[in-house]
């Protein structure tokens, strides 16, 4: 027997233009929580998804148990005893529990109207020893649809267990969870490490591999740079190999110097198109130097009051005043114009021309004012001194600098570009939402230096977060939501995270 139960040697895998993973060696033992660490884009994913036989390497080779083998699928994969839980859940909607853990990992098709002939009281027998034994609490007959997310996971890891998997990759398992989901994940996987299984675990949080890795191997830029014990290695550490250079952790917050309110939201209600009240008489005020976080699962309504106060969507009832002017009934430019930006989540759909340069796209709020057009002249060196500047400024990497089209930028570097614009335009109220999505450390810092700045400087601002790390670091006052009701609204300082998860869950007293 092998030392180690996977072992994968000077693993290359190149897509087009890039290499993901640059001669990558791991070996890893049984019973261990290996953890991958490193920024967005740096090849964890990649590298997991050959050992899942959903790619294969270019070169290198993987052994398992100390035996070469050769994936071509996933099926391959877990004959071998391996299974992963994806970052996107692959459950069938419309299929119960039971159902989605029994069936294949590629949905199969009802046969004669009937699925395929299982032992589905056998299975749901199995289904319930393991829910019991890992503490995987779920109910096999309810419908995908109608659970959380905390419980799709659940499922995926039944899924895993189910075809007796032995050796499990996580990739990013708790970027969708709440505080107490995360605490009650790392507890089923240390009750899983316990039963002798091999857990990968992909993330970028170092603090959940101080919690629960073994060991650690830190990957950047498709390289693998360290592989050390996470106990001898501090936060501190960590970060600084992830990134590349010293992280710094502290751009303390200066003490706030509230103003007038900027932003008063009246009973606010929005409908969808299904004429379902996503946003339920939500109240709420933002003063001059404030930032106002809005928390909350996914789906709660938040993105919904930010297209309400932005004037992108209808809102069925309310009142909405900007700087003591109702601007209820505004259309989104005069909006705009009275003051208002916009960062939104779905940069690709309202935030870029994608087709353009970024010399124009960064001028796109500026480019019919002084210096950019006089005399109906547009400047064309202005256009370009301009850009250059934010690119400067906000870091923006792009191959050919002001004449970069924006559709070749990588997705964090056209969110560096629309920050860079909007917060450009210093207004009275900023919405941010989901303003660091999938960029990496070093990016995150800057843009959360921005938003700062711009608390400094008297900006109200309104941030929508799913990140609640985010939240804690930026907010002088949070409110939860919950099924498009504002639960809670405090000031920060009297919440700890572990408060907001309890709200974001429903919970209505603490
Ligand atoms: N299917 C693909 N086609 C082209 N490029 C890809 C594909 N998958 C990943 N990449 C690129 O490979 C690099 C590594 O990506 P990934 O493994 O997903 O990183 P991580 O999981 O560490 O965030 C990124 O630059 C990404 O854009
Ligand atoms: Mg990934």
């Amino acid at each position: 027997m092998s030392e180690y139960i996977v072992e994968m040697r000077h693993i290359t895998k190149r897509f087009p233009g890039i290499v993901a993973n640059d001669d990558i060696s791991l070996s890893i033992r049984k019973g261990e929580v290996y953890a991958l660490l490193g920024e967005n884009g740096a090849g964890k994913s990649t590298l997991m998804s050959m050992l899942f036989g959903m790619y294969e390497p270019d070169r290198g080779e993987i052994l398992v148990n100390g035996k070469p083998v050769v994936f071509h699928s996933s099926t391959d994969a877990a004959a071998h005893s391996i299974g992963m839980v994806h970052q996107h859940f692959t459950l069938v909607d419309n299929y119960t529990i039971a159902e989605n853990i029994v069936l294949g990992i590629v949905p199969m098709k009802k046969k004669f109207g009937f699925l395929p002939w299982t032992d589905m009281k056998k299975a749901n027998r199995e289904i319930a020893e393991l829910s019991a034994k890992y503490g995987l609490e779920v109910n096999p007959s309810d419908l995908i649809q109608d659970v959380q997310v905390s419980v799709r996971q659940r499922v995926e890891i039944l899924k895993m267990l189910y075809r007796k998997a032995e050796i499990m990759i996580f990739d990013e398992p708790t970027a969708v969870l709440t505080p107490q989901e995360i605490d009650y994940l790392l507890k089923i996987i240390d009750g899983l490490r316990r039963d002798g299984k091999t857990i990968i675990l992909i993330t970028h949080k170092i603090e959940e591999i101080k919690r629960i890795a073994d060991r650690c191997a830190i990957l950047r830029d498709g390289r693998l740079v360290a592989v050390r014990d996470v106990s001898g290695l501090s936060v501190q550490e960590m970060a600084d190999l992830m990134v590349g250079r010293q992280v710094s952790f502290t751009r303390e917050k200066t003490q706030p110097r509230f103003t007038d309110d900027i932003l008063t939201v009246e009973h606010l209600s929005v409908k969808n198109e299904h004429n379902f009240e996503v946003v339920k008489d939500v109240s709420f005020r933002i003063r001059g130097g404030e930032i106002f976080a809005v928390a909350g699962v996914s789906g709660n309504g938040q993105t919904e009051i930010a297209d309400a106060v932005a004037g992108l969507v209808k809102i069925s009832s309310g009142k909405i005043d900007l700087d003591g002017k109702d601007i209820t009934q505004s259309s989104v430019r005069e909006r705009a114009r009275a003051g208002i930006s916009y960062i939104p989540e779905d940069r690709q759909q309202t935030g870029l021309v994608l087709d353009f340069f970024l010399r124009d796209n960064l001028a796109l709020r500026k480019y019919s004012r002084e210096p950019f057009s006089g005399k109906g002249i547009l400047k064309h060196d202005q256009f370009l001194k301009y850009a250059q500047e934010l690119i400067d400024r906000y870091d923006i990497r792009c191959a050919e600098g002001p004449d970069t089209i924006v559709r070749s930028m990588s997705g964090g570097n056209q969110q560096k570009a629309i920050i860079g614009r909007e917060i450009e335009e210093h207004g009275k109220l900023i919405i941010f939402v989901q303003p660091t999505r999938g960029l990496d450390i070093g990016a995150i810092e800057n843009i959360h230096r921005q938003i700062l700045e711009e608390r400094e400087r008297g900006a109200a601002i309104l941030l929508i977060s799913l990140e609640l790390d985010e939240i804690m670091k930026l907010a002088d006052t949070i409110g939860i939501i919950y099924r498009g009701e504002l639960l809670k609204t405090a000031p920060a300082k009297e919440l700890t995270s572990h408060d907001v998860g309890r709200y974001m869950m429903g919970v209505k007293e603490i």
